[in-house]
């Protein structure tokens, strides 16, 4: 089995990640870059990280009109991430022009399309926040008609918590991706996640990919870490 752990690498600064990534590779499937590096380093600090040759997936949940998703994506497939995403919410037009974008370029410079999926609702939002912005109904609700949305406009997936693999794999199928982050290790520090499943729960249920930061980032060893995760998904 390929490897399905993203390490999160949640920092502004350049060496950290340069170190975690370096010390990390071969031992993890890949890394996930948001806002907080690209904000501080740009596409040139991500270019960096991937000469190490390690797996990108490159989160900065584009929301904007579809051409300007459109031009984005131009620019970032650029640096060959194997993952990225879009926001859902961006609606439909967006979401297509994002997968021919992507598709056109994948196919014109010959290189593996990467993973293009969907942020549907922000876990961070809750039952209280939905009518504050005009949704009705539940967040799970929203997540559904998010996901499949999503899927019917040719996205490969989504990111979802772990508490949604369940019912986004029942209308979306097998094939769709699913990227969980909100893991956390047995006997981990929760942080600031709330409902989490550990490395292992998080697969048997139909995560595709598991997003884990500071369980790995924040020990003090971070190899042996994520080797613990490994040796509790292999066995
Ligand atoms: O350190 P931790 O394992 O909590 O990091 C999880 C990563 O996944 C962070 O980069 C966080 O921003 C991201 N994330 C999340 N929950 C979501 C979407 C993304 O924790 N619903």
């Amino acid at each position: 089995m390929i490897n399905p752990i993203f390490v999160a690498i949640d920092t502004p600064h350049m060496k950290t990640a340069l170190d975690l990534v370096n010390s990390l590779a071969g031992h993890v499937g890949g890394v996930k870059l948001g806002l907080e590096f690209f904000c501080a380093n740009g596409l040139p600090g991500i270019s960096d990280l991937s000469q190490l040759g390690i797996p990108i997936f490159l989160d900065l949940k584009l929301h904007d009109i579809p051409n300007t998703v459109a031009g984005a994506l131009k620019s970032t497939v650029a640096i060959r991430p194997a993952i990225i995403n879009v926001h859902s919410s961006g609606g439909e037009a967006m979401m297509r022009q994002a997968v021919s974008t992507v598709e056109e370029c994948a196919a014109n410079e010959n290189f593996e399309k990467p993973l293009l999926i969907a942020v549907t609702l922000l876990t961070s939002l809750d039952d209280e926040d939905l009518p504050t912005l005009g949704f009705s109904g539940t967040p799970q609700k929203q997540v559904i008609r998010l996901a499949t949305l999503s899927q019917r406009c040719g996205l490969d997936g989504v990111v979802c918590s772990p508490l949604e693999i369940k019912p986004i794999r029942e209308v979306c199928g097998n094939e769709f991706k699913l990227v969980v982050p909100g893991i956390r290790p047995e006997g981990s520090d929760m942080g600031d996640q709330k409902r989490t499943l550990t490395p292992k729960q998080a697969l048997e249920m139909g995560a595709d990919y598991i997003v884990i930061g500071r369980p790995i980032t924040s020990s003090d060893d971070p190899v042996a870490a994520v080797e613990a995760i490994n040796a509790t998904i292999s066995s």
